[in-house]
């Protein structure tokens, strides 16, 4: 095995060992230890991109004494600033002669031989965003800088969904201090972007009588902002009449809403009034909108329009004060499309649209919200339930959620009920959720294929530097043709007259 690809060996078995839960800063230590007894690294150091600060701060280190808490760079400052920032490596081949290396640790002001030193740092990315970045120093004897360079962003990869959960529960723990001691403060969990734009646009809209059109995937918390715009609104002291489109049988529909006078069908012994007339002011929230039946959704426009509406069997027309707010999860203008629903309706309904994001693209809300039900769960059951490890917390980062928050709100209280010792473990989760690591499967792919490519390059390397250069000599060193060996040192850009 060559020297490369025994420590990614290493590694891959150091990783694997973590299911014991060992410490993040034991792991990325051992992890840099590998580095520098294998592949003649000097120092290392990994660092993590703090979002929430703007600033990216050093957490382990390797052959530097300083203390690292002392080390930290804002976005774009020196190279790991600029690795960061642009999420690309940068390789320094001679370290003096680099202004931007500014040598924070101090670790090489006495070095005597700064000049032969080369400083390589990549970008450590979970999925397409930039958590944090790994430089090595090193001594290039001879050694190729770009191989070198590659080799590191793949050590790089493996340990990316580590620094990925490191860099979310860092980030957090100020945050869920804050949110456990006011738990109760608002109903909705969330500091993500995406969730704090949908608590705006209810601020700004709670108060009026806009009709509100709330859209999303199922279990996004639409029930949930429904009852959060009626609560704060002047109309809390009323009603807030819930009614699910989809669950009523289409011909009681009708009677639901509206209601009937006495004897206008058979069985109507008494008047009854209608959801609308119920609501009266207070709000109605029209859950499953999409399911309305077509004859329904020109009663309900007639509604929008005045707020006026009759009984079944009555001739009297009876006005309501109420505010409407619907829900749906489905995309209501390709039902337009379709001829399912009406599109003066929707253009009615839609005067005011939050539209919420799937639990996927809310990135580390799933550990508030984690937290936020385990606390409720808590409470629920007689049990001391303490918290969730990281490496289940790991999984549930990674996978994709398509049930969103109702799904992880199952999940944890599932877990919480089968949990020996009160913390949540990876063999607490429920098997689709372990099984279901569609992101990370993709992840470990892109780094199989690129450690694949990374070890033919080498043995390509290896072979023209056996033939001197000779690409014919080469492919039959590899037992393959000249043309495939053309093909292949023009696909990874060997330049055949570097080869010595
Ligand atoms: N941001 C949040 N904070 C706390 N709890 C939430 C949040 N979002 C959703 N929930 C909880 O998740 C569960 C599902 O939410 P909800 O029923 O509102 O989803 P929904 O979008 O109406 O789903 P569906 O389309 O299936 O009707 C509820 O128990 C709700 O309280
Ligand atoms: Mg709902």
């Amino acid at each position: 095995m060559n020297i490369h690809l025994e420590t990614l060996n290493e590694i891959s078995i150091l990783l694997n060992k973590s299911t014991e839960n060992i410490d993040f800063e034991k792991i990325m230590y051992r992890f840099l230890e590998i580095l520098a007894n294998k592949v003649g690294m000097q120092r290392g150091m990994i660092s993590i991109y703090r979002q929430d600060l703007e600033e990216i701060h050093v957490e382990v280190t390797y052959g530097i004494p300083e203390k690292r808490d002392r080390i930290f760079y804002r976005l774009g400052e020196g190279v790991t600033g600029t690795v960061v920032a642009t999420g690309r490596p940068i390789a320094i081949p001679n370290l003096n002669q680099e202004p931007l290396f500014l040598d924070k640790s101090g670790a090489r002001r006495s070095l005597i031989n700064r000049s032969e030193l080369a400083f390589l740092c990549v970008p450590i990315k979970y999925g397409d965003n930039v958590v944090g970045a790994l430089s090595v120093d090193r001594v290039l004897e001879g050694t190729d800088l770009q191989y070198e360079v590659d080799f590191l962003q793949i050590v790089a990869n493996l340990i990316a969904s580590k620094v990925h959960i490191r860099k979310i529960i860092e980030e957090n723990i100020k945050l869920r201090q804050t949110i456990s001691q006011n738990i109760h403060a608002s109903p909705i969990i969330g500091n993500c972007d995406l969730i704090k734009e949908v608590i705006e646009l209810i601020d700004q809209v709670a108060d009026t009588n806009s009709t509100v059109l709330i859209t999303g995937e199922t279990g996004t918390g639409k029930g949930l902002i429904a009852s959060e715009i009626h609560n704060k609104s002047s109309r809390s002291k009323f009603m807030l009449v819930k009614i699910n489109c989809g669950a009523i049988p289409e011909n009681l529909m009708e009677n639901e809403l509206f209601g009937h006078e006495k004897g206008a069908f058979t069985g109507a012994i008494d008047k009854k009034k209608g959801k609308f007339e119920i609501a009266n002011n207070g709000t109605i929230f029209l859950d499953e909108i999409g399911e309305l039946p077509i004859f329904l959704q020109v009663k309900l426009l007639k509604i929008l329009e005045d707020r006026s509406f009759e009984r079944i069997g009555g001739t009297e027309t009876i006005k309501t004060n109420v505010r409407i707010i619907a829900a749906t999860n489905k995309d209501l203008e390709r039902e337009i499309a379709e001829k399912k629903f009406r599109s003066d309706l929707y253009y009615r309904l839609n005067v005011f649209p939050i539209h919420l994001p799937p639990l996927r693209e809310r990135g580390s809300d799933i550990v508030l919200l984690t937290d936020h039900f385990i606390h409720n769960i808590k409470k629920e059951l007689k049990k001391e339930i303490k918290g969730i490890d990281n490496l289940a917390m790991e999984i549930l980062t990674s996978y994709n959620w398509p049930g969103n928050v109702r799904e992880l709100q199952n999940c944890i209280e599932r877990s919480a009920l089968i949990t020996k010792d009160g913390i949540i473990k990876i063999e607490d989760l429920p098997p689709s959720i372990k099984m279901g690591k569609v992101e990370s499967c993709k992840r470990i792919k892109g780094t199989f294929d690129s450690l694949v490519s990374l070890y033919e390059k080498s043995l390509i390397l290896e072979a023209l530097r056996e033939s001197k250069g000779n690409q014919t000599k080469a492919a039959k060193i590899l037992g393959t043709t000249k043309r495939i060996i053309q093909y292949k040192i023009k696909n990874y850009q060997i330049d055949c007259r570097k080869i010595n």
